[in-house]
């Protein structure tokens, strides 16, 4: 095997590695400049002597600025010409953050995020891999010139990951496979590039296709499926030449919940808790054909109900408990469903239920995102399955605050108490964050020494949902010789005073990662639910370690008003900025997702762009006999029962008395259980109706789990452990 060597060319050139036998050209520096681009820099012949030499990778600072790199690299004779596949050469440049555009020779190879420079409007990609396919011919024997331009908004941006690899195509980098879904039928391509005879054989659910390819050829094939089932594709190619095979697997989104009746459906939850007084928001979550008509009876004095919309609104003077009966009709039919209203110390009764902006737009929210969310969660139908929290997470604040110490927003956000008086016409709700510290977690300003002017400001602006998020008070706990938990628990109790004072209802979420064992005492901090681990992220990794990992010892501490918080659903386009991307979890981890945070009895809080939501989010959000799970009354949270190889089974009763459990496989291979015998082994007797939640259906004797995925099951048993 031919050994490439160290090649250190010109006083202007940049270091360039070949690493021994391995095929690949590394790149480790780079001629740089920070700022405006000047003309003809992507030219070969531009001259960059008085450019910095930097490494790569090595992040540079800067906020809101361009960079351009310039990486000369040589290319020896035989890179091309003895590669197996000469059609295409990979660069792989690690990341960027955030947006870039690469040439080659000065043509354009390859770019990822947007701009400012294009319309105004920058879309953030930092956290692409960026692996640009470049069709060989445009590499030159001998010398090169890659160029790399680089925008940041932040402080440190540039180029972080690795070095940047140049090497030619092999087998692997021939197949891809992607699947997108048109909205009716979802579709899947495959596509080989071959620049050899390859035979590729596609196995879809069990039916094969074969194909053999002709050099110069490339083999495009859609696959439509109906979505209804997990369906595994089960591609393999074969270099006849030296028999190398690669395979390569994918399970496209797949939609479990059937399709809700025409007719009105009553949906979550049963129960509604509202102080003696409280201003109440409350939109009948009846799913069906629209227009709908509405109808209340038994409305305890101080209520009324809009009956065109659904909403219920006014105030309850006196402790007690209200049933109240609900009628919707449409053009298919009618249907009844009820409410429990307790008015008195308690409220949160089930899981609170809605949309939060950090996951999707994370500091780049605006009023107008939140609007676009809000309006989406009524016209998706979302708000019909009991979704009505409409939540705007850090960087709403404004620089300063007024004379008399009230926190003005920032212009991003011209009138949050119309957002409000707009989110209660709908029988929905606002939620605000902050922090007791100086300063939140995003360095907007907090609420330290202004607790209750913030409450007061909050409360005239409508809002329900406060998130209190320790962070710029971490700098205040630092400052204690010891601290102690009482000193962890004192701001968070400040706060709930001037919240109790306030003549309506704000559901208070303590948001201080878990720490100090707070399900211990974050109840008796007024909080309605914690937040019990830092940050989620749309990664396999991440649902494992928040939800499977550190949720198993706390279900003791959760109940009707105080709830355990593993943190958001990472589900829909999420990205913490502006540039959404759909979530990286596979459907069926996200079916385990959802499914463990409804076991769990965890407020579900979605975490994508509601503006944005495709099929498969929508069926994975609005399944009502899994959120009837997550808002049972009776509140108890599923512990785990039993862990055998890779199955993990969560279980938890109900209020009807029956048991609802999640079967999970924690595996890489898919799993054949017998049913019953899991629930037997996992401590329940005498197993009656057994129902598959998400299919809707009666469960079968035997199931197939797919990797990471999970049945959920709703059952009659006689006894449990
Ligand atoms: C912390 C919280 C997140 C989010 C950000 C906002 O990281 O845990 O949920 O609120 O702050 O800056």
């Amino acid at each position: 095997m031919k050994k490439w060597i160290i090649i250190l060319l010109f006083f202007f050139s940049v270091t360039v590695v070949r690493a021994a036998g391995t095929g690949e050209i590394v790149l480790q520096e780079a001629r740089f400049h920070l700022g405006d681009a000047p003309a003809g820099w992507t030219e070969p012949g531009f001259d960059d002597s008085d450019w910095q030499t930097i490494a790569i990778p090595e992040k540079w600072h800067g906020e809101g600025m361009y960079a351009q790199y310039r990486i000369r690299f040589q290319v020896p004779d035989d890179f091309v010409k003895t590669a197996p596949y000469k059609r295409n050469a990979i660069f792989d440049l690690a990341f960027i953050d955030d947006c870039d555009e690469a040439c080659l020779n000065g043509k354009l190879i390859g770019k990822s995020g947007r701009m400012p420079s294009e319309d105004g409007q920058a879309q953030s990609a930092w956290d692409k891999h960026r692996i640009y396919k470049v069709d060989a011919r445009q590499l030159k024997e001998g010398e090169n010139l890659l160029t790399v331009l680089v925008w940041n908004r932040r402080t440190r941006g540039g180029v972080y990951g690795g070095p940047f690899v140049v090497r030619m195509a092999q087998l692997d980098d021939l197949l891809e496979i992607s699947c997108s879904e048109d909205g009716s039928a979802d579709h899947c391509r495959i596509s080989v590039s071959s620049d050899v005879r390859i035979r590729a054989r596609l196995d879809v659910a069990g039916k094969e296709k074969r194909a053999r390819l002709k050099p110069g050829r490339v083999f495009k094939r859609d696959i439509s499926y109906d979505g209804s089932e997990p369906v595994k594709l089960d591609v393999s190619i074969r270099d006849k030449r030296t028999g190398q095979i690669v395979c390569k697997s994918f399970t496209p989104k797949y939609c479990l919940t059937p399709p809700a009746p025409q007719e009105p459906r009553y949906n979550s939850p049963a129960v509604l808790g509202v102080r003696c007084g409280s201003p109440i928001y409350f939109r009948v979550p009846f799913s069906g054909l629209r227009p709908m008509t509405f109808k209340a009876y038994g409305l305890p004095e101080g209520l009324s109900f809009d009956e065109a919309m659904g909403v219920l609104s006014g105030s309850v003077g006196k402790d007690g408990e209200y049933p109240i009966r609900f009628e919707a009709s449409n053009e298919a039919g009618s249907s009844e469903g009820s409410l429990l209203l307790k008015v008195g110390d308690t409220i949160a009764l089930t899981p609170p239920m809605g949309w939060n902006s950090w996951n999707c737009w994370g500091l780049d929210v605006s009023e107008e995102k939140v609007y676009a969310s809000a309006r989406a969660l009524i016209a998706s139908g979302l708000a019909d399955y009991g979704y009505s929290y409409v939540n705007i997470d850090d960087a709403w604040q404004g620089s300063e605050r007024s004379d008399d110490g009230t926190l003005l927003p920032d212009e991003r956000f011209p009138d949050i108490a119309g957002l409000g008086d707009y989110l209660h016409r709908n029988g929905l709700r606002l939620g605000i964050y902050s922090s007791p510290g100086n300063f939140t977690c995003g360095g907007y300003l907090g609420s330290l020494g202004f607790e209750q002017k913030d409450a007061d400001t909050w409360n005239a602006w409508g809002v329900d949902y406060l998130k209190y998020d320790l962070c710029g008070y971490r700098s205040i706990l630092d400052t204690l010789p010891v601290v102690k938990r009482a000193d962890h628990m004192k701001p968070y109790h400040l706060m709930d005073a001037f919240l109790k004072r306030q003549p309506r209802d704000i559901c208070y979420s303590i948001c201080q990662y878990g720490l100090e064992e707070v399900w211990t005492w974050g109840a008796s901090a007024g909080g309605n639910l914690w937040r019990t681990t830092g940050d989620i992220t749309d990664t396999w990794d991440s649902v494992l370690r928040i939800g499977f990992t550190l949720q198993r010892e706390l279900w003791p501490f959760s109940g009707p008003g105080r709830w355990n918080d593993p943190d958001m659903l990472v589900v829909g386009r999420v990205g913490w900025g502006e540039g959404l991307r759909d979530s990286r979890l596979t459907a069926d981890e996200q079916y385990s997702h959802v499914s463990l945070w409804a076991l769990l009895a965890a407020p579900l809080i979605i975490g994508g762009d509601l503006s944005s939501l495709d099929r498969f989010t929508m069926n994975l959000l609005c399944n009502n006999e899994v959120i009837a799970i997550d808002q049972d009354p009776m509140g108890r949270q599923a512990r785990c029962l039993m862990e055998k190889d890779s199955i993990q089974v969560w279980g938890r009763p109900l209020s009807d008395g029956s048991y609802a459990a999640g079967i999970f496989n924690m595996g890489d291979e898919a799993l054949d259980v017998n049913i019953a015998d899991i629930l037997t082994e996992s401590g329940w007797s005498g197993i009656g109706v057994c129902r598959d939640v998400w299919r809707q259906k009666e469960c079968r004797e035997t199931a197939a789990i797919p990797p990471h995925g999970v049945i959920m099951l709703k059952f009659n048993a006689i006894d449990a452990k």
